[in-house]
């Protein structure tokens, strides 16, 4: 070895010891006679002292040439550092190592931007040289986490007698609401493999083979928009169970992540975690994915609003549509501007603008106050318990696009007004979800989660006649406002598949060259299953209180898809798309 002790090992017990440490030249502070290194490796960082009076000239000159983050070894004696200059905040802050002699393993060209600070530099400098922002202690500690929690999670699933099998990476197009990433096959001209969007069916086949079962850390591929909380390529944590329903895949979830997450934090993960319904989650906070950190629920008011005075809300009801609002207790840290902007936002999303009340010392001010009867004042107040110093912010529309745009609404506030204790974890599974919706732009029926989620047994007879009225057993797990997991109890019946293909639109010519494989294997013996995939970035992401899971992979891409690093994806020479019988039919951008 080319040391004796890491950067982050040494300390008071250690004084007078003659050791031996390599590492990176994190800081040097030259002061004539005395230079300063602060030595860096995953581990920590020592400080090191060059006597340069005490030091042989040969070493001195050693000493002399170094730079920032050259690659050096330090051999040296371990002393105690003056009380005044002890430094509390590392771990090895009591001692310092005094040079004896110093070798130059290896030099490093003047840096495109300082480490510390790497965080706060453009992206795409900070991707091209990741090798040096890895070298970023938060980042790395990220990395270092994430292989520790995978770990924890490994050992769960021994324990519980999971198997980890891996699945194909050049597989056949099995879609999941992304476009698949292609991959031309040179030995069967035309044809292409996809990487899989989730080993989603192939994981349902092991259970038919009898595996009981299965998890696997999967590497899953969608090209859709990037956002920070998505990759291209990305990582689930990929369970499935056979003869289960679904209170024994959530149990299982629930002890899997109160496990892992204890064992690698000081966080006390209290399960079972609560359940909210989809419907209940879309009215009460906007979305399928609420975040229950905040309070300031979306409350109820067209009946509060039914005889109120305003001809405008009058309006909205007699239509047919629907009122509904949020209350915010700090009206004062809501200014003019604040509304003015939330009034853009909702006209951006196609409505007509928000209303607003505010509610002070015995009067309200509002752009409704003339018409707005005395009683529906009185009768909103004590039916939402109105304090004084509150907004009333409310929307008038369609039920669906009130909720969604009150949550957005509702998130922006709780996050301007910092009612959001960042720290806590809160897990919450949203069940009864639809099985289909109807997809407006396209003017067709499609999935809410994938094909294959079961619809609830007892309402199968009604899939001809209601089938956006069909729930299904899917269940999704949101931890802090973001979708984490998403699992169900799948179909194994080949007719009830097929049926669920045929509502989706697809002739049996289609689905059967589409999923065929799928179909016949559900004729051979498939039992009742059900599983989930939890999003491993995302997760971790959350757990290291990041805002973007590119923080979380070592090697991410950018919102364009790009590694900059590496410089993928690239144009390739015309042997290789000759090889594979391919024609490009653009000319890419010099
Ligand atoms: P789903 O599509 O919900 O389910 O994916 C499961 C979880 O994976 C994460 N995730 C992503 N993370 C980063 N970047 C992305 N582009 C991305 N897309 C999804 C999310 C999500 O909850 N086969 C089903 C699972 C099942 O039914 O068992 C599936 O893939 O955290």
């Amino acid at each position: 070895m080319l040391r004796t002790h890491t950067c982050g090992q040494l300390n008071l017990g250690d004084v007078g010891k003659n050791v031996t440490l390599a590492g990176w030249v994190s800081s040097l502070r030259d002061h004539g006679n005395i230079i300063f290194f602060d030595l860096r490796d995953r581990y920590g960082l020592t400080q090191i002292v060059c006597n340069l009076p005490q030091l042989p000239e040969s070493i001195v000159e050693i000493v002399k040439k170094i730079r920032q983050e050259f690659v050096i070894q330090v051999s040296g004696t371990v002393v105690a550092r003056s009380p005044e200059t002890v430094n509390p905040k590392i771990s090895t802050g009591s001692i310092e190592v005094v040079a004896k002699n110093v070798e130059i393993l290896n030099t490093c060209e003047p840096l495109p931007f300082e480490i510390v600070e790497s965080k706060s530099i453009n992206e795409n400098t900070r991707l091209k040289y990741r090798y040096l922002d890895l070298r970023r202690d938060d980042l790395k500690e990220n990395i270092v986490f994430r292989s520790e929690f995978t770990g924890k999670m490994r050992e769960f699933f021994f324990s519980e007698g999971f198997v980890e099998i891996e699945t194909p990476i050049l597989t056949k197009s099995t879609p999941e609401g992304a476009r698949d990433f292609l991959v031309p096959s040179r030995l069967n001209p035309g044809s292409f493999y996809a990487l899989p969007q989730s080993p989603q069916l192939f994981k349902q086949i092991l259970m038919i083979s009898g595996f009981d079962r299965y998890y696997q850390i999967a590497r899953c591929f969608r090209d859709e928009d990037l956002r920070s909380d998505r990759q291209p390529e990305f990582t689930q944590v990929d369970i499935e169970m056979t003869f289960v329903e679904e209170n024994d895949v959530m149990e299982m979830c629930e002890r899997l992540m109160k496990y892992a997450i204890e064992k690698t934090t000081d966080i006390e993960v209290k399960i079972p975690f609560p359940r909210l319904s989809y419907e209940e989650a879309l009215n009460r906070f906007g979305t399928d994915k609420p975040d229950l950190r905040a309070g300031m629920e979306i409350v109820d008011l067209s009946e509060l609003f039914t005889d109120s005075g305003s001809n405008i809300l009058e309006g909205i009801l007699q239509a047919g549509l629907i009122i509904k609002g949020i209350v915010i207790e700090q009206e004062e840290n809501v200014s003019i501007k604040d509304v003015d902007s939330i009034n853009e936002f909702v006209r951006q999303k196609g409505g007509k603008g928000i209303g607003w009340i505010r509610f002070r010392d015995n009067e309200i001010v509002s752009p409704l106050k003339k018409s707005l009867k005395d009683e529906t004042v009185e009768n909103l107040i004590k039916a939402l318990k109105i304090k004084v110093g509150s907004l009333l912010l409310f929307l008038g529309g369609e039920h669906q696009w009130v909720c969604e745009t009150l949550g957005e609404i509702r998130l922006a506030m709780c996050k301007k007004l910092k009612l959001i204790n960042e720290k806590s974890l809160n897990f919450l599974w949203v069940v009864d979800f639809p099985l289909f919706e109807y997809n407006k732009e396209e003017d067709r029926i499609q999935c809410v989660h994938h094909p294959f989620t079961s619809p609830r047994t007892d309402n199968v007879n009604i899939l001809d006649s209601e089938p956006l009225k069909v729930k299904s057993r899917a269940y999704d797990l949101v931890l802090n406002g973001t979708e984490i997991g998403g699992g169900s109890i799948r179909i194994h019946n080949r007719l009830l598949q097929e049926k669920i293909f045929s509502i989706l639109g697809m002739q049996p010519e289609e689905y059967n060259d589409r999923f065929g494989f799928l179909l016949d294997a559900l004729s051979y013996g498939a039992p009742p299953h059900g599983g989930l995939a939890f999003g491993l970035d995302r997760l971790v992401m959350i757990l290291r209180n990041e805002d973007s899971i590119r923080e979380t992979i070592a090697f991410p891409k950018t919102q364009k898809g790009v590694c900059p690093l590496s410089g993928a994806p690239s144009v390739v020479n015309e042997k290789q798309l000759r090889d594979l019988y391919i024609k490009v039919d653009f000319k890419p951008k010099e």
